[in-house]
């Protein structure tokens, strides 16, 4: 992945409340934006490696990972914008044991389909 994007993901949290000038708002900037103010970066990071609170494994996998694992899924895109609206099934986990996280809560409330499938698009190519 690109530096640039970690490095956003770093500063985003200074943006999140800001708009940044339009003219230089590219769609990393855009997209982690979104991702700050919807809460998906509460329980996801960015970039693989990093641990979740306590050290004990992230809450949710890193995007990074979400983009390896699914690169060759042809309906990967579909799949996902609908786990990220209606949530995960704990009984049916994709990342068992690899997650301190049970599941994923409905994420519908807080963005809307068009937003779910820029997001997801997006994070699918961070792998790249
Ligand atoms: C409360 C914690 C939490 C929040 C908030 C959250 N997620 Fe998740 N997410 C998880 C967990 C846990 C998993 C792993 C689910 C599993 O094991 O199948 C996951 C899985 C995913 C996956 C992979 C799904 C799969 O089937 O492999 C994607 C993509 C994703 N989340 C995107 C998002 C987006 C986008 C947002 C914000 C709109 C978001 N998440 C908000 C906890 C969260």
């Amino acid at each position: 992945m690109k530096k640039s994007v970690v490095m956003m993901a770093l500063g985003a949290g200074l943006l999140a409340n800001g708009a940044m000038a339009a003219d230089t708002e590219s769609q990393d900037v855009k997209m982690i934006n979104l991702a700050h103010q919807s809460g998906c970066v509460t329980c996801h990071s960015i970039a693989s490696g990093g641990s979740g609170p306590a050290g004990l494994k992230p809450i949710g996998p890193a995007w990074q990972d979400v983009a390896k694992k699914y690169k060759d899924q042809e309906d990967a895109q579909e799949a996902l914008v609908t786990t990220v609206l209606n949530g995960s099934s704990p009984y049916a986990s994709h990342w068992k044991g690899e997650v301190s996280g049970f599941a994923m809560p409905p994420n519908s409330v807080v963005i809307n389909k068009e937003q779910a499938n820029e997001l997801v698009g997006w994070i699918l190519h961070l792998a790249d």
